[in-house]
């Protein structure tokens, strides 16, 4: 292995390769109306920083805005929950959320984690199903949370979770589903569903559908309205670069606003919080997923971070994003080493590649070493997430080269390599 990544590495042909994606990616820089927006965040000095579909770097707006609520906090004090508009914060978010999945504006509400989401969304869908429709299909292998959170709630309203690999999916719609939920970029692979196709396909067979947009939104377009979904879940942590821990965000059609069902009864969803009356009379439209108080200083910095992919335009991100992957791409199939499998389609997917090898997290530190830092993701996965927030295009060919050092020097071959981190 050794021998023959090295003989292709140092091929003239892999040379050139590599001279050649570096000249086409210095033109693509030259060219990149979002390339102001790099110097806007607060990046490593000098490394490539690929694990932006994990956690995303804070941008001054970030920053400025979270400190700029924390002076104020003690000058507000309980005011600010009415004077600063912190009570409407989530919905405030989740509008400037909106443009960016192709939503309205009273559409999304930024709130809780992803796993919460799925949970009100999924009962929400199966409140309203008949009791001929007790089945949620979704997706063999897709993200752990995504099924176990739909496992405790099919428990829950004596529905069955029925997981499928991703070809017997569609085909396997029919009148007994209640529900179809699907990661639209799948978080390994970044393997990405036509969502319009999809989505019919489950209204034509009488079924819901709730995507996940965790590895969709900000890297890839999105049009949730004009495919007619019904509920979205999607991340603020990852392509949003909302900080670690960043609120979720849930999307309902507004057709479906008025039966909006949802399994957690809390005050804020309540249509009057303050009256503290004692029955529930729920908030209109996407209010109602409120259970508790907003995190504030979350939301904040969540919405420092989407103002600025608003700014940049869900096309134009879209649009770098997939060039960055098709440089990084061509760069990782130029190395030639054989234990290497890029194992993200070469058509219809997100903003990351995966990379299959039997080292995959030996790599994965190597490369850090080495100033890129990607993630890992059990069994034997490198994934390198391209955000086109802050990367240059010759930072993906820089990458590449980077990768193609370490497998050719075996800078991986290092039992100090071994450990595992906590978080990966
Ligand atoms: C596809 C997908 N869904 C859900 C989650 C979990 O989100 P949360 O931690 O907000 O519940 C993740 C986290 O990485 C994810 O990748």
């Amino acid at each position: 292995m050794r021998g023959k990544t090295r003989g292709v590495t140092g091929s003239g042909m892999t040379a050139d390769r590599f001279g050649a994606l570096a000249r086409e990616a210095e033109a693509l820089d030259a060219a990149d109306p979002l390339a102001p927006f790099r110097a806007r965040f607060r990046l490593p000095a000098d490394g490539i920083y690929l694990a932006g579909h994990s956690l995303g770097p804070p941008s001054d707006a970030t920053v400025e805005r979270l400190a700029a609520v924390a002076e104020a906090w003690g000058g507000r004090l309980v005011s600010g929950w009415g004077e600063a508009g912190w009570i409407d914060l989530p919905l405030t978010v989740g509008a400037a959320i909106a443009p960016l999945v192709g939503a309205d504006s009273d559409e999304v509400i930024a709130c809780d984690s992803v796993s919460v989401n799925l949970f009100k969304l999924g009962h929400a869908a199966l409140a309203i199903a008949g009791p001929d429709r007790r089945l949620v299909l979704a997706e063999a292998n897709d993200f752990p949370t995504d099924a176990q959170v739909l496992e405790g709630l099919c428990a829950l309203h004596g529905a069955t979770l029925l997981r499928l690999p991703r070809d017997r999916i569609v085909e396997r719609l029919g009148p007994d589903v209640a529900l179809l939920a699907l990661c639209h970029v799948h978080y390994r692979t970044a393997a990405m569903w036509d969502m319009a196709a999809v989505t019919a396909a489950a209204h034509r067979a009488g079924a819901r559908v709730l995507w996940d947009l965790s590895h969709s939104t900000g890297a890839v377009e999105l049009g949730l309205n004009a495919a007619g979904a019904d509920y979205a879940v999607g991340c603020g942590y990852k392509y949003l670069n909302g900080g670690p821990g960043a609120p979720a965000f849930a999307y309902v059609a507004r057709r479906h606003h008025a039966g909006l069902a949802t399994p957690i009864r809390g005050w804020m969803g309540h249509a009057a919080p303050f009256a503290f009356e004692d029955g529930y009379r729920p908030a209109p439209g996407v209010r109602r997923l409120l259970a508790g108080t907003p995190p504030i200083l979350s939301l904040v910095a969540l919405h420092g971070a989407v103002g600025l992919a608003a700014e940049a335009g869900q096309a134009r991100l879209a649009a770098k994003a997939r060039a960055l992957v098709r440089l990084f791409r061509a760069g990782v199939a130029a190395i030639g080493e054989p234990g290497l499998v890029i194992e993200t389609p070469a058509d219809g997917h997100g903003a990351h590649l995966a990379v299959g090898h039997p080292e995959a997290w030996r790599i994965v530190r190597a490369l850090a070493a080495q100033g890129v830092v990607g993630d890992y993701r059990e069994p034997g996965g490198a994934r390198f997430g391209f955000s086109p927030m802050f990367l240059t295009h010759g930072a993906a060919v820089d990458a590449a080269r980077r990768l193609a050092r370490v497998l050719a020097e075996r800078r991986w071959d290092d039992p100090a390599l071994l450990a595992k981190a906590v978080v990966t």
